[in-house]
Formats: C-alpha cells, sequence, structure tokens
C-alpha cells in the first residue's frame, strides 16, 4: 500500500499508517510534477495542492483521494467518481476550532484589546485606559448566516456568553433553526437590521457570492461589528472597506480573503478598525490533529474496501467498482 501525500501530516495522522504503508511526502500540491510516484499511490491526501482530470487518469492504482478540509473544490470531483475514487472530507473536525475563533474576534474587537495592547506598548497607559472602545457582549444580539456545523456551535458560545442568537439558513426550517436555540430570520436583510455582531458560516458558492454588499452594510447598525471566518467574496471587500473607513459599520474580524495570501497593499488589511487573522481559525493543534486522522482513516476505510460515508462524491458508490 503506498500513500502519496502534497505536505507532510502530523505525527498522529503519520501513526495511522506507520509500518503499514509507504508513504512519499511531496512538498508539493500539484501532483503532476510527480506523476512517477503516482503511478503505484493507492491514496493521495491532499493538504494544500490539487488533482486534475489529467492527472487522475495518470494514476492508475488510485483508490481514494483524502482532504483534510471539507471544501472539495481542489480536486475533479467528476473526473473521481467517473474512475471509481472516493473523495474523503472531514466535516466537523475543525468547528469548534473556527466557532472558537469567531468568538475570539468579537471579544479582542469589543474589548479593543489590539489598539490598546499597541498603545500600551508605546508608553500611552493612560489614554489606552480612556479610549472609551470597551464594551460587554453580554445580552447583545448575534446574527449568524449559515448554522451548519461552525456556524450552531458559534451560536452555542454565544449563547453561554448571554448573547440572543438570531439565523438565517437557507436550507434549514424555522423548527431546525429554531431548536438550535436561535431566532429564526425568512430572509437575511431583515436579520442584518438587528445585529449587535453578524457571524457569517456559509460555503462560498454562487449563492453566497457578495451577500453582504454595500446596499446590506447601510442599513445596519453604525456600531455593528461583522465576522468573516466563512470565505473571502461572501462580503464584497471594497464595499467592507468603504463601509469601515466611513464608519457606517463599527469594526470587522476577518481570516478569510478573496484572494490569499492578501496583497500587502490591500486596503482590506489596513482598513480602518478592521482585526485580521491569516486564515488560521481552523489550525488549532486540536483541529489539526482531528483533520488529519480523519483523513488518514477515511483512507484506510476505502482502501479496506468500506463505502466511508464522510465524500464529496457520494455518486461514486453506484461505479461498477462498487457494485458487488
Ligand atoms: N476560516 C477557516 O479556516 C474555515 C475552516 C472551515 C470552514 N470554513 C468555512 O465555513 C463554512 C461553513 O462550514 P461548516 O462546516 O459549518 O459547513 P456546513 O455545511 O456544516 O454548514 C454550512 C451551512 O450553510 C448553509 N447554506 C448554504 N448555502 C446557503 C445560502 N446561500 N444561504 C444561507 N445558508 C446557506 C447550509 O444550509 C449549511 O447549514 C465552510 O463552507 C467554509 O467555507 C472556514
Amino acid at each position: 500500500m503506498k500513500f502519496v501525500i502534497t505536505q507532510a501530516l502530523c505525527k498522529e495522522g503519520f501513526a495511522l499508517i506507520e509500518g503499514q504503508a509507504d508513504v512519499f511526502v511531496a512538498d508539493n500540491g500539484d501532483p503532476a510534477a510527480y506523476i512517477s510516484e503516482m503511478q503505484n499511490a493507492d491514496a493521495f491526501i491532499i493538504r494544500i495542492g490539487k488533482i486534475d482530470r489529467k492527472t487522475i487518469e495518470q494514476s492508475p492504482k488510485l483508490k481514494v483521494i483524502g482532504l483534510t478540509a471539507v471544501g472539495f473544490d481542489t480536486v475533479d470531483t467528476v473526473a473521481a467518481t467517473e474512475a471509481g475514487i472516493p473523495v474523503t472530507i472531514t466535516p466537523g473536525a475543525n468547528s469548534r476550532s473556527v466557532a472558537e475563533h469567531s468568538i475570539a474576534m468579537m471579544l479582542a474587537i469589543s474589548k479593543d484589546l489590539v489598539e490598546s495592547h499597541i498603545e500600551t506598548q508605546k508608553g500611552n497607559f493612560s489614554s489606552a485606559r480612556s479610549r472609551g472602545k470597551c464594551y460587554e457582549v453580554f445580552g447583545k444580539k448575534v446574527g449568524l448566516i449559515g448554522l451548519g456545523a461552525i456556524g450552531a456551535q458559534t451560536a452555542r458560545l454565544c449563547r453561554a456568553l448571554g448573547m440572543e442568537t438570531l439565523a438565517y439558513d437557507q436550507l434549514l426550517t424555522k423548527e431546525n433553526i429554531e431548536a438550535l436555540g436561535c431566532i429564526y430570520y425568512e430572509n437575511y436583510e431583515e436579520m442584518l437590521k438587528e445585529c449587535d455582531f453578524l457571524s457569517l458560516h456559509v460555503p462560498f458558492l454562487e449563492t453566497t457570492r457578495n451577500m453582504i454588499t454595500k446596499k446590506h452594510l447601510e442599513t445596519m447598525k453604525r456600531t455593528a461589528i461583522i465576522i468573516n471566518c466563512a470565505r473571502g467574496g461572501i462580503i464584497n471587500e471594497a464595499d467592507l472597506v468603504d463601509a469601515l473607513e466611513n464608519e457606517i459599520i463599527a469594526a470587522a474580524g476577518i481570516d478569510v480573503f478573496m484572494t490569499e495570501p492578501p496583497a500587502l497593499d490591500d486596503p482590506l488589511l489596513k482598513a480602518k478598525n478592521v482585526l485580521i487573522s491569516p486564515h488560521s481559525a481552523a489550525l488549532s493543534r486540536e483541529a489539526v490533529i482531528a483533520m488529519h486522522t480523519m483523513c488518514v482513516e477515511g483512507c484506510l476505510a476505502v482502501l479496506n474496501g468500506e463505502k466511508y460515508p464522510h465524500v464529496a462524491n457520494p455518486d461514486v458508490y453506484k461505479h461498477p467498482k462498487w457494485n458487488n
């Protein structure tokens, strides 16, 4: 059995195949660059990288593609399905971590932590104390767009802080949303007007691209704080910069960008009252272990002939290879 892996896994992930498999770690996200290694690969694990139809077709022994994430736009899933190859994903493995990151951003902004830190380090102790930009989150309303694995965790954590949770999710019913402890909104535009915080937890799709633009931002409270730990492009970035610079909203916590890494002169990096992190919401030590071990376990299950349920292409199990 041979595993080809784009970048090294954590030691807990490697431990699951130690002594059972030959492992080639490419340190390269493009398998076309090491196609000879793919000739006898049974499993290909992608951390940061991609695989296209041509490479799938040039990997004659390949039986499973493993992703250490839930997003699968890096794999030609149509080609994988046609070849009978399941593409395993890791739902839930990083939900807690991303939810905690969203809360961390809400609290850091509400407590003015970054500016206070910088000003205190500069020696401006007294003026840093009297900036008057600290607020409690207790009793505030947080609107969640997307109430899946991460959105629902974030809602629970918000309620633990005494916040009121409002939610919009295109695929969930009023009953679903209320069962998750949130106030149901049939359309998010109405919810935006109510929120003190807005936290985004939807995938980046044609239906979610530019969900929040200038016209939406203008309906929000001037004190509103937006958190985006989902994907760049769900909020229109130019409109967000404009809203921050003109104090149409109060602040934003941004983990994700339309282009990653963002250019050094990207105006969002330096916008007024923005808090930035480098797409690191899912990179807690615990989440990395959970993602890597779940990925290897999924690959091993497929290699053992199991119809592993967490796959990006469930139709693969209709392939003749799986119908016996
Ligand atoms: N910052 C990070 O490092 C990081 C890590 C993991 C995930 N994410 C992002 O978070 C997103 C959510 O992750 P998840 O695990 O909660 O996914 P999920 O599939 O469990 O939940 C997504 C929710 O969005 C809803 N949804 C889909 N389209 C919608 C629309 N047009 N309008 C409203 N709701 C819609 C779905 O019904 C679902 O409930 C991912 O798609 C990914 O983009 C970011």
